[in-house]
């Protein structure tokens, strides 16, 4: 983006504004904090800055809950300068208010997914976007999943650039797949192993530890046969953790799974027990890694000149099935070396536990980062020449 031509031209944004509401209030503005540095950039350099993002899933209607104002009114205010918040996507509205922008001037359009057309991108849609700018920027990274009007499609009609957030992701995220340093570790963890099958096939010859945690542990367990009691378990994909296991051993890749567990009969309960692999009750489930796992997983870590985490060790949101997930969250933020950050969860623990700034990279991506780090090509990038 930054070998672009920006003064006095109108420039099309597409920003991932979709953040977390309780009625009117925003309870986490990390993307809109995310999307500034391009918003800067493109108001210093003189552009008239168009924002466009979706929010939910409107499915095609207009939803008053879901309009994109409170999002416009916080970018105002962290801005320091007033946006014009338009209440309708395409046509005479926005045309009108933009023929209205100075140099430098901030406007956002209404919910694209208001819009039946977005989520199909149609190129009727995407010309109507074309006709409000002279280039467009893509910076949505969040959404760079989805092949959308306003992801992918509108990239045809203009010259298209990555915003800066997005570079960054990207930079971050393929550095660790196809140029780590090394020693590298992966840990990786989230309730099931389906969900993360295709993460750790595609990690399982790049990293040189692949550290295992969370609800999806059991399913390695039951693999090694051990009796997990009540566990979550997908008895129907040990097969899959198989696959991986005999993966890692012809990769050379030291795989850890838990030696110990936290159990209790009540996800609720204030506290569980600490037992090992070889004495988990037939009435109790996992809801965390014990503290000996937790501690060795740390030390590996602690030791990487890379480390990708993705996915909580147990049921963190109650405090006693928190402890594996912090001492990690606390190991990753210690660690020297390259530290990046994918999926919710994960990053709602660091950032939880105040320590955000000691990570490297934490992307603003949930299913976007997911699909990355399985090595897929996402619409959003893909759109972009280059070059650009
Ligand atoms: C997200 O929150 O992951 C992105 O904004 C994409 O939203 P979506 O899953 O509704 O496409």
């Amino acid at each position: 983006m930054t070998s672009a031509d920006v003064r006095g031209k109108r420039v099309l944004c597409r920003v991932d504004f979709n953040v977390p509401l309780d009625g009117d209030r925003i309870t986490d503005d990390t993307r809109i904090r995310a999307a500034l540095p391009t918003i800067n950039w493109l108001r210093e350099h003189g552009a008239k800055v168009i924002l466009c993002s979706h929010a939910g899933r409107p499915k095609g209607q207009v939803i008053e809950s879901m309009r994109l104002r409170p999002a416009g009114e916080r970018l105002a205010e962290l801005l320091g300068a007033p946006v014009v918040i338009v209440p309708e996507v395409t046509g005479d509205v926005p045309k009108a208010a933009i023929a209205q922008m100075h140099d430098g001037d901030v406007l956002l359009l209404e919910n694209l997914r208001f819009d039946p057309r977005e989520e199909k991108n149609a190129p009727t849609m995407a010309m109507e976007l074309a006709e409000l700018a002279d280039i467009y920027v893509n910076d949505a990274f969040g959404a760079a999943h989805r092949a959308h009007t306003s992801t992918a499609g509108v990239a045809t009609f203009l010259p298209a650039y990555l915003g800066l957030l997005m570079q960054k992701e990207v930079d971050s995220l393929s550095k660790l797949l196809d140029h780590p340093e090394r020693p590298f570790a992966a840990i990786i963890g989230g309730a099931k192993v389906s969900d993360k099958i295709e993460i750790l096939s595609n990690l399982v010859d790049k990293v040189d530890h692949l550290l295992i945690g969370g609800g999806m542990a059991n399913t390695f367990l039951l693999a090694k046969g051990k009796s997990v009691g009540k566990s979550l378990v997908e008895a129907d994909k040990v097969n899959l953790a198989y696959q991986v296991i005999a993966e890692a051993e012809a990769a050379g890749v030291a795989l850890h799974i838990p030696t110990d567990v936290i159990v209790s009969n009540d996800i609720n309960a204030e506290h569980g027990d600490v037992v090992s692999i070889d004495a988990i009750p037939d009435d109790q489930a996992i809801f965390d890694i014990g503290p000996e796992t937790a501690r060795s997983y740390a030390e590996v870590v602690i030791g990487m000149k890379t480390v990708l985490w993705n996915g909580p060790m147990g049921v963190a949101e109650n405090p006693a099935f928190a402890g594996g997930t912090r001492t990690v969250a606390e190991a990753v933020g210690a660690a020297d070396g390259f530290t990046v950050i994918g999926g919710g969860d994960s990053v709602a623990a660091v950032e939880n536990l105040g320590l955000a700034d000691k990570i490297d990279h934490i992307s603003t991506g949930g299913g976007a980062s997911l699909e990355l780090l399985e090595g897929k090509e996402l619409p959003g990038i893909a759109a972009i020449p280059e070059d650009a």
